[in-house]
């Protein structure tokens, strides 16, 4: 079967695409609480997400977070791994509830002990380590007190960030606060498909307000420290084409973006709540304090954009009716790359925008591991093609600094369980053991032909310079 077409652009292009300039950072992404089990080892704490896959009826296979990939225990295998990738940096998450269990209080020197091996290993290795605060493992013992909706949480969460800064921010590139703030409070708190499994429009607004100034407030005190590290935050993010060319579904694609997208942005990069979006939540939107906004606002060195699909709105929720005919992933998610580009030049349009990373790309395909390999194109032809579709927004002025793809591993796929595989390596979970996927061997492949262009640019760049 012939590949297609920009699949095999990007393969057959003699040389890879010059976009990508010498700076440009390759990477693959996971989260603490999706890979590492060792649940309840070396004193860590329960989590929301913990507590979240006790409850029956939960977790669409009834699984948990209590073993998953154990990289708490093979992480050098999975350091090997991604040195093998060839790859740049490596996206990972600290467990909260692991370096101080209870989310105040005492720290669990062995919790920080893991993070500080794990950092060392990568820096061993020559990757670059890109850490995230927050990706959705709070401590359970902080939701009895009220989780994210309390105030309170904001400030316990800049402790945080200052004692892991404070030990690791010498050695990591880039530290994210928070990972998609639109999931912990729409998914969490307001169909409660995760957790801590709420309910309550106001009190995901409220939620989405604390992580925000939560993170505001972490930039200062990082930066108050003299933190080195890049600092940013990671938002999931999708251009909304309203399902017809009526006004009625472009309002309802207005406020679909708003809800998702410019909720978060316009506070981070303009300093206000976008006025439609509060008119709209009216009694619910969240109580601020004076002075809130402001640092929210406060300058990032970079944003993360999680992108995976594209949304279409229609006033009267009927697209979803509808069969666009494109490919759809295991988590029935539309393939549509060109909304990565139309996304990117959006963004750059509206905002004045810091570096941008895609921090999270890639898709869960029904996999068959088959004589020790995983003949995965799909997931191949969704990266080559995204990729594509990055380097597509560059030529036309964004400025994109890296790319990284969702997954390293297969993993808990949250209330999915581990059904849904996004890995580029397989996991065997009865056996633990780790399979380069054909997507593994493409991926290494082509970042291979990435870094020998880089090197002849850098050459070329050398020599035109001694001239
Ligand atoms: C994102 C999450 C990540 C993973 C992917 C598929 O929303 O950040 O943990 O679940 O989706």
């Amino acid at each position: 079967m012939a590949p297609p077409t920009v699949f095999a652009r990007i393969n057959a292009a003699p040389r890879p695409t010059p976009v990508f300039g010498p700076g440009f950072v390759w990477g693959v992404a996971t989260s603490s609480f999706q890979i590492e089990g060792g649940a309840r080892e070396d004193g860590k704490g329960p989590s929301i997400w913990d507590r979240f896959c006790q409850q029956p009826g939960r977790i669409v296979d009834g699984s948990n977070g209590d073993v998953a990939c154990d990289h708490y225990h093979r992480w050098t295998e999975d350091l090997d791994l991604i040195a093998a990738l060839g790859v740049d940096a490596y996206r990972f998450s600290v467990s909260w509830p692991r370096v101080r269990p209870g989310g105040k209080g005492a720290w669990n020197e062995a919790g920080m002990g893991f993070y500080e091996r794990l950092v060392d290993g990568l820096l061993e290795r020559g990757v670059q380590p890109y850490l995230t605060l927050n990706h959705w493992d709070l401590p359970a013992e902080l939701q009895d007190q009220g989780g994210w909706a309390q105030r309170d949480t904001a400030h316990r969460f800049v402790e945080y960030a200052q004692g892991m800064a404070r030990r690791l921010g010498d050695r990591v590139a880039a530290i994210t606060t928070h990972n998609e703030p639109w999931v912990v409070a729409h998914l969490g708190h307001e169909t409660g498909h995760h957790a801590p499994g709420v309910k309550h429009r106001a009190t995901a607004m409220q939620v989405s307000h604390h992580l925000l100034l939560s993170h505001g407030l972490a930039l200062q005190a990082l930066r108050a420290d003299g933190c080195r590290s890049r600092l940013g935050i990671v938002l999931n993010l999708a251009p909304v084409y309203p399902a017809t060319d009526s006004a009625a579904d472009a309002a309802a694609a207005r406020l679909e973006a708003g809800l998702l997208c410019r909720w978060y942005l316009d506070p981070l990069l303009r300093g206000a709540y976008p006025d439609d979006v509060l008119a709209h939540l009216g009694a619910d939107a969240p109580k601020a304090q004076p002075g809130d906004l402001a640092a929210i606002a406060t300058p990032m060195d970079f944003l993360g954009v999680n992108y995976y699909s594209r949304n279409v709105a229609s006033a009267d929720k009927s697209w979803h009716k509808h069969d666009s005919g494109r490919v759809r992933t295991a988590m029935d998610w539309e393939v549509f790359p060109e909304g990565l580009t139309d996304l990117l030049l959006q963004l750059d349009r509206d905002y004045p925008l810091p570096p941008v990373y895609i921090t999270e790309n890639g898709a869960a395909f029904h996999d068959q591991l088959q004589a020790g390999r995983v003949h995965d194109a799909a997931r191949s032809d969704y990266i080559a093609r995204h990729i594509d579709a990055v380097a597509e927004a560059m030529r036309r002025g964004v400025d994109v600094t890296g790319y990284m793809v969702w997954s390293l591993v297969d993993n808990f796929e949250w209330a999915w369980g581990y059904d849904k595989r996004f890995g580029i390596v397989h996991v065997d979970y009865t056996t633990q053991r780790r399979t380069m996927k054909d997507s593994a061997l493409w991926y290494r492949d082509f970042l291979q032909r990435q870094h020998a262009a880089r090197t002849l640019q850098q050459r070329q760049t050398a020599t035109g310079n001694a001239q």
